[in-house]
């Protein structure tokens, strides 16, 4: 199987604080300032669900989907339970596969570095689909930057995660050439790790207008 995060599960979130510090969840919680009382959201790849305590914390109430592929990843989310302010439904799915929730809010953090080409074309329309006319695209992910050191590194963990997850992915794709293709308006964005990581906000062009 590919993108099999099974394996990497139980280490994943201390083995990204050890490369990145704080980088990693600080950068997921950079647009939350964004959701709304009552929004619907839909995140995928979700993983071990660090970003559900975090939502939790906005002290707003919040309905989420929360679709991840690993059996062991969504384990690890269900026990962070119970939660005070967010209503979670965890779909245990390959994102691919389904026709994802409605939504009025997406996230996808970590979650689309993991897909070649093809694919990611495939899921970002499949997502686009779901997201509710001027819905928001909340996107944390690495990008290449012109630093040797760093772009060293991201060939090293494209390289990591092939060995211990079979990757699909082989290398880093540029994102927002993608969210421009679907015609997204970058709304607000902050860097993380020297620019190497970038969290986006992304609006959805209203096509009705
Ligand atoms: C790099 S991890 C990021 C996890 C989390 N978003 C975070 O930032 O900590 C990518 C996650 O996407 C999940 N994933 C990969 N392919 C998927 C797919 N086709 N459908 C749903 N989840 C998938 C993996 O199981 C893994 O948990």
């Amino acid at each position: 199987m590919r993108n099999n995060f099974n394996f990497i599960a139980p280490v994943y979130d201390k083995l990204g604080r050890l490369i990145f510090g704080n980088n990693l969840i600080d950068s997921q919680k950079a647009m939350l300032k964004h959701l709304k009382e009552g929004n619907h959201i839909l995140i995928l790849g979700g993983g071990s669900g660090e970003i559900l305590k975090e939502l939790d914390k906005q002290k707003i109430h919040l309905t989420i989907s929360f679709v991840e592929l690993s059996p062991k990843m969504i384990r690890l989310a269900k026990a962070r339970q119970p939660f005070k302010n967010i209503e979670v439904t965890f779909i245990c799915q390959n994102a691919l596969a389904i026709n994802p929730p409605n939504a009025d809010v997406v996230i996808t953090n970590y979650f689309l570095d993991v897909f070649a080409l093809a694919n990611l074309t495939l899921i970002m329309k499949k997502i686009e689909n779901s997201l509710s006319t001027s819905g928001i695209w909340l996107c944390t992910d690495f990008r290449k930057t012109n630093s040797i050191f760093k772009n060293g590194l991201i060939k090293l963990m494209y390289l990591f995660f092939k060995i211990f997850s079979q990757l699909e992915a082989n290398v880093l794709q540029d994102f927002e050439v993608q969210f421009e293709t679907l015609g997204y308006k970058k709304i607000d964005s902050k860097f993380y790790f020297g620019k190497m990581i970038e969290s986006c906000t992304y609006q959805k062009p209203n096509l009705t207008k």
